[in-house]
């Protein structure tokens, strides 16, 4: 289902929502890694695109619910089909978790993903992007769950400073870091 969209809202069509004309009004909101929108108190909120890499559906092993990972537009997020400074907010929760022969088919994986070597350039990519695509005075969230690979390392890979963060979870170990794009 690449490129279509797959839910009912203002957005358009996939084909409108990749055009790059300037007069094409877009949603404030860019989800530049939604898998399956778990962190959206209502997944099909029309404020916002939903971009991933894929789109699958898979069974959650231990309570058998099937999660479905459904973006309106389909693709990399370090070259997204946007033109420069289109979104008001964009939130970018990459995966966490070093890719083993273990987690590829594992519910983690399948649920947030995973990195592999070279994981670094695209985390880097993928921010560059998120702050191309990002209006002026727009905000960026940035979700890391900090099992691995600290934060300073991940934060390292910008070069834009955050503002402030708040975190998570009960090991408290899920970070939300709020950036402004200035200048
Ligand atoms: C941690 S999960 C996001 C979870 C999501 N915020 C939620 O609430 O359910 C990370 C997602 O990034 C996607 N992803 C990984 N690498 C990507 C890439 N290079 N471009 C776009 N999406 C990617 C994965 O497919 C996965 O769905």
């Amino acid at each position: 289902m690449s490129n279509e969209l797959t839910n009912t809202n203002d957005a358009g069509t996939a084909s409108d929502l990749v055009a790059p004309r300037s007069t094409h009004c877009y949603p404030p909101v860019l989800d530049a890694c939604c898998s399956a929108r778990m962190m959206w108190f209502d997944k099909q909120d029309s404020r916002a695109v939903y971009y991933d890499k894929r789109a699958e559906d898979f069974g959650m092993q231990k309570n058998g619910r099937v999660l479905t990972v459904s973006p309106d537009v389909q693709g990399c997020f370090t070259e997204m089909p946007f033109p420069d400074e289109t979104f008001s907010l964009v939130a970018f929760d990459p995966p966490h978790m070093k890719g083993t022969e273990a987690r590829l088919n594992g519910v983690m994986g399948r649920q947030y993903g995973l990195l592999f070597p070279g994981w670094e350039d695209v985390i880097a990519g993928g921010f560059r992007e998120c702050f191309r695509v990002l209006k002026g005075n727009g905000v960026l969230i940035f979700k890391w769950c900090e099992v691995e690979i600290p934060l300073s390392k991940v934060l390292a890979l910008t070069d834009q400073k955050p503002l402030f963060g708040n975190r998570s979870g009960k090991a408290m170990n899920t970070h939300w870091v709020t950036f402004i794009k200035c200048g």
